[in-house]
């Protein structure tokens, strides 16, 4: 799928009643698992209007909001502004042919994005990098699925199989991984299931049996 469809999607993205149901139940399985500071610094990537990074701005510190497509950048723009969100920060961002940020997050969450990046493995790793150590992901898509999700379109992944997905990020150096089914969305009549997947960026200072920071007593 183009980014020239996204740009052209932007501005009327919001008016679909059930994206905003999917953004709440992505934010609800997120604050249940991933334990949420307000320190953290964030990224949401593939954020679109970022939906989401809104509805869990009250929780954590800074939010990169990042998104290959300008129109969809604009359009996150726009909300800041008219809500007055100053730690939503819009970001033109495609890490799959641009060097990624400077800085480190805490947490990184990607929903429906992932299926539009076709070497997912690679984008993996360019997460793990960017997560400090002890850092969370957060993946939310489609369930594998028949291709009819994107009836008119071609894209690189009809959904994931979440141990599939699991053995990439596996790969990429995250542990803990761990998926749930979290949500179904209505399309085209038909209703398809929606998963949230997350795992961690070891923290290599720290104590697997107590937290502590090397060496604890243990
Ligand atoms: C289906 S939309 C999901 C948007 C939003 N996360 C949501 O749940 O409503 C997919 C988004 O991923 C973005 N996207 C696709 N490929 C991307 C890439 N390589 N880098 C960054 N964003 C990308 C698109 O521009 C689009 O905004």
């Amino acid at each position: 799928m183009s980014q020239a469809h996204f740009d052209q999607a932007a501005a009327t993205w919001d008016a679909d009643p059930t994206r905003m149901g999917m953004s709440k139940a992505f934010a609800t399985a997120i604050v249940a698992t991933v334990p949420l500071q307000a320190a953290w610094s964030a990224m949401e990537y593939g954020c679109g209007t970022a939906t989401l990074s809104f509805l869990l701005a009250g929780k954590l510190g800074k939010i990169t909001a990042a998104d290959a497509s300008p129109g969809m950048i604009e359009q996150v723009h726009r909300k800041v502004v008219a809500g007055g969100i100053a730690n939503v920060q819009p970001r033109l961002l495609d890490l799959t042919d641009a060097p990624p940020p400077g800085e480190r997050f805490d947490v990184i969450f990607c929903a429906m994005a992932l299926h539009h990046v076709a070497d997912i493995a690679s984008l993996a790793a360019k997460f793990a990098a960017l997560l400090l150590p002890g850092g969370w992901l957060a993946i939310a898509d489609l369930h594998a699925e028949d291709g009819s999700f994107h009836p008119d379109v071609a894209v690189p992944h009809h959904g994931f199989e979440p141990e599939e997905l699991a053995a990439v990020f596996a790969a990429a150096g995250l542990t803990g991984l761990a998926w749930r089914t979290v949500h179904e969305l209505e399309r085209h009549g038909r209703r398809y299931p929606l998963f949230l997947l997350t795992g961690r960026r070891p923290d290599v200072s720290r104590c697997d049996l107590c937290g502590d920071l090397l060496p604890c007593p243990l």
